[in-house]
């Protein structure tokens, strides 16, 4: 399978690039490091529709909620299934706004914003027929370099083998 990863080069995404590698998927990966950005919506778009699955992981402003529009609209006439991982975050399950570790009031409220945005996108387009197949995804704790861990927090590796085991199987075989 051809698999798009946005934000390859570290983290979460990169952990999914090196294990998607192992097991023999082709990969296209998305990073500002290697000059892309996924805030080109059009381009980043142009350089994921020849692929079968795309993991929407990178985050910045509202871009992971517009790539997702945009290429589930271009898969929406295809003949092929195609699949979409939504990468969220755990935050999008609380009731209230509090602050999130290393983060002010104000930019953990924007950073669930943006979360909700693309949950909301995610059920929208859900609910439309399509082959088009969707995973929401919402990682707790991750050790990377977004965020400040927590006692509880895993690696990268540890959550990124959990996620395949648990989604593997029905979607990649
Ligand atoms: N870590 C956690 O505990 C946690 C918890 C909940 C949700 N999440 C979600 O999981 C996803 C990955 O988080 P992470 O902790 O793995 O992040 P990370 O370690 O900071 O890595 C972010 C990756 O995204 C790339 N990136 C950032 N902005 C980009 C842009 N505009 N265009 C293209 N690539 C861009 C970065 O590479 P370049 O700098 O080269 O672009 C890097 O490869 C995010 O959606 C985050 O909200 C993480």
């Amino acid at each position: 399978m051809k698999i798009a990863i946005t934000g390859h080069k570290r983290g979460i995404g990169q952990e999914f690039y090196k294990q998607l590698g192992v097991m023999g998927h082709q990969l296209v990966g998305i990073s500002r490091s290697d000059g892309e950005n996924i805030m080109r919506t059009m381009h980043t778009a142009s350089l994921i529709e020849p692929c079968d699955m795309l993991i929407n992981n990178a985050t910045s402003m509202y871009a992971q909620t517009e790539l997702l529009f945009e290429i589930w609209h271009r898969w929406q006439s295809s003949e092929d299934t195609h699949h979409i991982w939504n990468i969220s975050t755990a935050v999008c399950g609380w009731d209230v706004d509090r602050e999130i570790e290393g983060l002010t009031m104000r930019e953990s409220m924007q950073y669930r914003n943006r979360k909700t945005s693309l949950e909301l996108a995610h059920k929208q387009l859900q609910a439309q027929p399509s082959k088009i197949k969707m995973k929401l995804i919402r990682p707790k704790s991750v050790k990377t370099q977004e965020f400040i861990n927590s006692p509880d927090s895993v690696t990268a590796e540890e959550y990124v083998r959990a996620v395949l085991k648990d989604h593997y199987a029905e979607t990649l075989e």
